[in-house]
């Protein structure tokens, strides 16, 4: 266990650029793992501790620096964990706290750092604080946001927002006579209560809950909802408002600031300094920096390599805006090709493309509409995966990108439990396409997932999922396996320094550009181009002829010394 030090440095990079001066932090490949979908190491069909432990050298073996496990805290799973009853356990399910700890002792016995998710937003309808709440005990009802309703009887909600997950943000409680009470906020699912952080109760609780982890070794927290925390005092109404394209009095309040600046001082204090990652969904994008300042959080993810069309020029725009953000805040830029919340990226890249962005909701009311192409999506996703590994920063590898998975869209709607689907009433399909075990061996469903007599898991996985198993493309040189491992390999060797990136001259639909002695092109069409000769080829992301970097595909050249 380590102990608080005081105050140390946050790892900035120093005047001379040095790459020994960077911090882990700056430049490391983060593997996002999702626990019930993960590995099963008890046999019950659902992913667990035990299993993620007996998979670590899988991730050793791919070459990432860390691992990010989504929430592991005991919940009735009503939002894949995302809905927390107690933040200073692990869910008896997934092998409870004692199995944490031996995980982490593993994790870092490989030279893996581990970060958590926190969920500081909203507990679970079952945390001992709502309970007391709803049984009227005053002193919890003020940790979280109950109103009054509005209209004479109050049958109203106290105002218009509307919740991420669909239908209104308030639920209306029944008082201990039995009679409608008030109406509590919610900016996701019912079950899941917004916590009100204008309490200092609740300011305090969460500090405790970040040194509880960091106590047991816990090297740093992506955080949930960052934005979400502090809504506008007087709780206004949203006018129409859209959460995700404009400013929302339920979000991004100048006031959340006073949260990171006093969690970043508990990180600070320990060593080695703790890290945060932030899910900040800004509307305004220039306010994204105001996260980064550098005592509040490390870094924020780059959302929008999410929902790029597969085009060339809207590409090199988001690149060049997060590098803009790096720029100005000295935080580096958090890549993701893909994560537990949208459409995986093979299957995004499967269909014809819009020509700037598209959005997960899009994403999925396209499905049915086109039938996916899907070994076009994986020769993009590969090529995707060398760009994005190659950019300044860290990158960001969510659990079975580096095997190619596509997204499963035919599971069958009584399967499907994610409240967006839901709470939809079924027109959205949610995503726990995202989130189906992932194959490890052998040649039939759960290939590996699951000890050899387990019931089946909950999300059935594609039969031709045989192919793709860890296994399977472990053996195979040509494999997307094997091509994220040369990937990351060769980023640790060359492109973890310092070095910044220059965009190159390249031809029509090609985006290139060097760092260090790295050359990257990817083709983006309309046709293959001969690359540069008198360079050597590092990778190239699908096979080609000797000096051809095909459509839809990506290579790294050594192109020497700059
Ligand atoms: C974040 C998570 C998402 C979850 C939501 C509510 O956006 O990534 O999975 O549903 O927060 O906690």
């Amino acid at each position: 266990m380590s102990t608080p030090t005081g105050p140390v440095a946050d790892g900035t990079p120093s005047a001379d650029g040095s790459a020994a001066a960077l911090a882990w932090w700056r430049t490391a490949a983060v593997y996002q793992v999702v626990p019930r979908s993960f590995a099963d190491g008890d046999g019950d069909g659902v992913g667990d501790l035990p299993g993620l432990r007996s998979r670590l050298q899988h991730l050793a073996d791919l070459g990432v620096d860390a691992v990010w496990v989504n929430p592991w805290y005991p919940s009735p799973g009503v939002d894949n964990g995302y809905d927390v009853t107690d933040y200073r356990d692990v869910d008896a399910a997934l092998g409870g706290l004692a199995q944490a700890e031996e995980f982490l002792r593993e994790a870092h016995a490989l030279g893996l750092k581990v970060l958590l998710d926190i969920v500081p937003n909203h507990t679970s309808h079952t945390h001992a604080w709502f309970r007391a709440a709803l049984a009227g005990d005053e002193r919890a009802r003020a940790r979280y946001l109950f109103r009054p309703g509005r209209g004479e009887d109050g049958s109203l909600p106290p105002n218009d927002w509307e919740s991420c997950f669909g239908g209104p943000s308030w639920t209306r409680t029944t008082g201990a006579d039995g009679r409608p009470g008030e109406w509590y906020l919610h900016s996701f699912a019912p079950e899941q209560p917004d916590l009100d952080w204008r309490n200092p109760e609740v300011r305090a609780e969460f500090v405790d809950v970040l040194r509880f982890w960091f106590d047991r070794g816990v090297d740093g927290f992506r955080v949930d909802v960052a934005h979400g925390l502090l809504k506008q005092e007087g709780l206004p109404d949203a006018l129409g408002r859209d959460r995700r394209t404009e400013e929302h009095p339920g979000w991004d309040q100048d006031e959340v600031h006073e949260v990171y600046r006093e969690w970043r001082a508990v990180a600070d204090a320990y060593d080695p300094p703790r890290v945060f990652v932030a899910e900040a969904w800004v509307a305004r994008r220039e306010r994204l920096p105001l996260y980064l300042r550098p005592d509040e959080l490390h870094m924020a993810f780059e959302f929008d390599p999410l929902h790029v069309a597969w085009r060339e020029g809207p590409w090199r725009r988001v690149i060049e805006r997060g590098l803009a953000v790096a720029q100005l805040t000295g935080a580096p830029s958090a890549w993701a090709l893909t994560n537990h919340d949208v459409v995986r990226q093979v299957t995004r890249y499967a269909r014809s493309q819009p020509p700037e962005h598209g959005s997960n909701v899009s994403e999925r009311a396209r499905w049915g509409s086109e039938v996916p192409d899907l070994a076009l999506g994986r020769a993009r996703a590969r090529a995707a995966a060398l760009l994005t590994t190659a950019l300044p920063g860290l990158v960001y590898v969510y659990a079975g990108e580096e095997l190619g998975l596509e997204e499963v869209e035919d599971i069958p709607a009584d399967l499907r439990t994610d409240p967006i689907h839901t709470r939809s009433g079924g027109r959205d399909p949610g995503r726990d396409g995202s989130r189906v075990p992932l194959p490890w061996s052998g040649q039939r469903p759960p290939f590996g997932f699951s000890p050899p007599g387990a019931p089946a898991p909950r999300l059935p996985q594609p039969p031709h999922w045989a192919a793709l198993t860890a296994a399977a493309q472990a053996r195979d040189e040509g494999s997307t396996l094997s091509l994220y491992r040369r990937a990351l390999r060769l980023r640790r060797e060359l492109l973890t320094g310092p070095e910044p990136l220059r965009w190159c001259e390249a031809p029509e639909g090609v985006l290139a550009f060097r760092r260090g002695r790295v050359l990257v092109q990817v083709n983006f069409g309309p046709r293959a181009v001969a690359l540069p000769s008198g360079a050597r080829l590092l990778v190239r992301s699908g096979p080609a002829p000797e000096g051809v970097l095909p459509v839809d595909t990506a290579a790294w050249l050594d192109v020497g010394a700059p």
